[in-house]
């Protein structure tokens, strides 16, 4: 879909307390992740628990038009057929991501080394994003590609007929670079590195051993360096996909903010690479406990308790930790209103390219609802106003971003007035069952 159909204007007003437990849909960058590799296997791969968002249903459409066959059971369950390393067919038509960065950038990585032609488009914030990050690394396996001025979308990439391995360092912290770089080396021969100096999500790296690819990561003094070995056989799997921690995080963030709420989100992946907003919460002095941490698939996991926080602090958030809670610092930003003293938050320059520039789009509406906001390029520093003294009563432009305008609906739970987002219809892409889950817990929030 290009586009997201008439806005849904959203106002959430000063409810709670919230109670109950908030189960949140599947992780969106590993239900991605389990269709692409799933299509690129050879047989039956099953995935319960993914989420059925829009960006990852898109990316289902994306591996039918290549060829696989992607279905969904009446229990819930999909089944992907996959066509092999090598084995995707050329797409009819225009590829449509969406809204989904992760889903074209993955794709594009996913076909490059393939003798066929594809091109793609995206949404009105889709086409805006930077695509050289992604098609100039491809153009070293022998991938070309077209498209707007800048490297926008729409966009058409010619895989390469006889791919070449490569070795490359991502210049920028990018889970979604690193990720189509390692996809395009499964048709490539030999070995293809990829270096990050900054840890970033590993999903790709976890699931490509898991479908039984031969691949190492060694930490050195460069970075991350990652070895996969081209052209296996990948072998289909059963996926159970986690919940994703950065849905938990709305309503955790917004127990930590509502007068009297203790809400329990259940099963939540606490994968380092992705935990940075729980720990920075704690740090803050949020009431927000890890119970029954285990170990599931290989991957730490916990059920959260968040309480309502009336005593938070404002604090610095290191720039290394900005990886492991890229998606999340629109929310933070929220909490940190409601906190004493300043949050600074550095080292942020990717909230920029976003599926908005996301510093500006939460900078403008916090300013709105009285919050002081200073920003640069790859900075910005909240002044928080402390519990019950933010007043609110805005009216906040979503930019087509889910993650904004879910931060706002968030925000006007804890507020003097309530807050209001011009079109919360993006919400759909990654936590489509927002509303009615949050209204569970006690949260007030109408349309219009
Ligand atoms: C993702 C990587 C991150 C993140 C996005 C999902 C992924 O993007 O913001 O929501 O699944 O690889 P970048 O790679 O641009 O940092």
């Amino acid at each position: 879909m290009s586009g997201h159909g008439t806005p849904i204007p959203m106002t959430s007003h000063r409810a709670g307390p919230l109670s109950g437990t908030a189960e949140v849909p599947g992780d969106k960058s590993i239900s991605h992740r389990a269709l692409i590799l799933g299509a690129l296997s050879v047989g039956e791969t099953v995935v319960t628990g993914l989420l059925e968002g829009d960006d990852v249903l898109d990316t289902a459409k994306a591996m039918r038009a290549l060829g696989a066959e992607v279905t969904r059971d009446a229990g819930g369950t999909w089944h992907v057929h996959g066509v092999g390393v090598g084995g995707f067919a050329e797409p009819e038509q225009v590829i449509d991501c969406g809204n989904s960065g992760t889903g074209v950038r993955l794709i594009m990585g996913a076909m490059a080394t393939s003798p066929i032609c594809a091109t793609f488009t995206g949404d009105a914030s889709l086409n805006k994003r930077p695509m050289a990050r992604v098609t100039d690394p491809l153009a070293l396996f022998g991938a070309q590609s077209v498209g707007r001025a800048g490297g926008r979308l729409p966009m058409t990439v010619v895989g390469a007929a006889e791919p070449v391995p490569v070795r490359y360092e991502v210049p920028v912290p990018s889970a979604q670079v690193k990720s189509a770089v390692l996809l395009a080396g499964l048709n490539a021969p030999g070995e293809t590195v990829v270096i990050e100096r900054e840890a970033t999500r590993d999903h790709t790296e976890r699931m490509l051993a898991g479908f039984g690819a031969e691949i190492t990561t060694e930490v050195t003094d460069e970075g991350r360096v990652i070895t996969l070995t081209g052209q296996p056989e990948l072998i289909p799997q059963t996926i159970v996909v986690p919940r994703d921690p950065s849905s938990a995080a709305f309503p955790v963030c917004a127990a930590i903010i509502t007068p009297g709420s203790d809400v329990l989100v259940p099963n939540i992946g606490l994968n380092p690479t992705r935990a940075g907003l729980f720990t920075t919460l704690r740090e803050m002095g949020a009431d927000l406990e890890y119970e029954n941490l285990r170990e599931e698939g290989g991957e730490p996991v916990a059920d959260l308790r968040a309480r309502f926080s009336p005593d938070l602090r404002g604090v610095e958030v290191p720039p290394e930790r900005a990886a492991s809670m890229i998606d999340e610092y629109p929310v933070l930003s929220v909490v940190a209103g409601f906190a004493t003293g300043q949050t600074v938050m550095r080292g942020v320059r990717e909230l920029r390219v976003k599926e908005s520039d996301r510093i500006a789009a939460m900078a403008a509406g916090l300013r709105a609802g009285g919050v002081t906001v200073e920003d640069g390029p790859d900075w910005w520093i909240v002044h928080g106003l402390g519990h019950g003294n933010v007043p609110g009563g805005q009216t906040c432009e979503s930019h087509l971003d889910h993650r904004i305008a879910m931060s706002f609906m968030v925000m006007g739970m804890g507020t003097q007035s309530p807050v209001t987002v011009d079109d919360a219809s993006p919400i759909a892409t990654s936590f489509p069952v927002f509303e009615p889950l949050m209204a569970t817990l006690g949260a007030d929030i109408r349309r219009g």
